[in-house]
């Protein structure tokens, strides 16, 4: 089955084409374009989601040609696109890209859920050694820039949130101490880099509700210790900013790892993956694959890192192994999509 998946949920506009056979083994990456305006919210700290959409509006069709130039539309078998959580805006233009494109070639359309996509972006094997799929049951980790989950995955749609952030996600804790550390959006990657250069001990900060007994995060208890604190530093060097950055990195991948470690004992799971932006980290994904390994014995599936963030293919992944294909005057946007579709 070859599926093409469309992914404009945030700021990414992304097409990629995925092969899959049956859904006891990974699918296959054909291609994967992705086009992106961040050099546009890097100006403004941010995203303007207006901006991003009319973006979008630009290259939707120039990125979903590109990935498509060396395959037949008759070798496609459905389209899967992501129908939320995400900006309005940016997800009707992929929605509505797609309805299209699914009307005039006569293609069924599955709706995914971005969320789900982070966790099957596990299931493509343009990875190192990935000749074999997760287990279920499997545990997720899903950390982006709006969300901070673990997930229990049973079968591919039994699905329960077991913990989530009660605040802001650990991306948007990097993004949002990166600024204060006049860094540029978004800041995840530079703070990581900046930490290999800093000394965590010279900036000790609280581990937020580590020991919570449940399996909840908590991150913007964090960016406030590091706003007071900073406030109190008259000549903030680069030097002093480096351990910053190195105490932010430790403390948010301290408290990941700490709670995924407890999910995966008290679940019992076989497999524990990672997703989102945040899994792109190099502590995080070396400490959680060091911990699982020495404590319980298990593997950790994390992403190739250009499938960390986001992008089509997972999208497409996503679509192949959930197949829920809906009628296209059905499919609606839902910028609030949890993890129920
Ligand atoms: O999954 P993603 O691309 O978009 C969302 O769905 O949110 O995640 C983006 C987030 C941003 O907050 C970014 O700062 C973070 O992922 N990120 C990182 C790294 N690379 C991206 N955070 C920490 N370390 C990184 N290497
Ligand atoms: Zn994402």
């Amino acid at each position: 089955m070859t599926i093409l998946g469309i992914e404009t949920s945030c700021d990414e506009t992304g097409a990629a084409i995925i092969k899959g056979t049956t859904k006891d083994k990974p699918v296959t990456l054909v291609s994967n374009t992705l086009a992106t305006s961040l050099s546009l919210h890097a100006k403004t700290g941010g995203i303007i989601p207006e901006e991003a959409a009319r973006e979008q509006l630009k290259v939707i069709l120039p990125v979903i040609e590109e990935t498509l130039k060396d395959i037949k539309k008759n070798d496609i078998d459905a389209i899967a696109v992501t129908h939320g959580p995400g900006l309005i805006g940016s997800l009707l233009v992929g929605i509505e890209t797609a309805k299209t494109l699914s009307y005039l070639w006569d293609k069924p359309l599955i709706p995914v859920n971005h969320l789900f996509g982070h966790i099957y972006a596990n299931f493509i094997s343009d990875q190192d050694n990935l000749s074999t799929l997760p287990r279920f049951p499997s545990l997720a980790l899903v950390v982006s820039g709006g969300h901070t989950d673990l997930v229990l995955l049973k079968e591919n749609t039994d699905v329960l949130v077991i913990g989530s952030t009660r605040d802001d996600a650990a991306g948007e804790a990097f993004d949002k101490i990166g600024r204060l550390l006049g860094l540029s959006y978004p800041a995840g990657a530079k703070i990581s880099e900046k930490a290999k250069y800093g000394n965590a001990a010279n900036f000790p900060l609280p581990r937020p509700m580590k020991h919570s007994g449940d399996f909840d995060f908590s991150f913007s208890g964090l960016k406030t210790a590091v706003f007071n604190k900073v406030q109190t530093i008259t000549n903030l060097t680069e030097e002093i900013s480096n351990d910053v950055c190195a105490s932010v990195e430790q403390a948010v991948v301290d408290v990941l790892v700490y709670k995924t470690l407890q999910a995966a004992q008290t679940y019992s799971v076989s497999s524990v993956l990672l997703g989102g932006g945040v899994s792109a980290n190099t502590m995080l994904k070396t400490t959680l694959r060091e911990e699982l390994k020495k404590n319980y014995n298990l593997n950790l599936f994390v992403p190739k890192p250009k499938l960390c963030t986001d992008n089509a293919a997972m999208i497409a992944a996503a679509g192949f192994y959930r197949q829920q294909v809906v009628p296209i005057n059905e499919i609606t946007v839902d910028p609030d999509l949890y993890y129920t579709v």
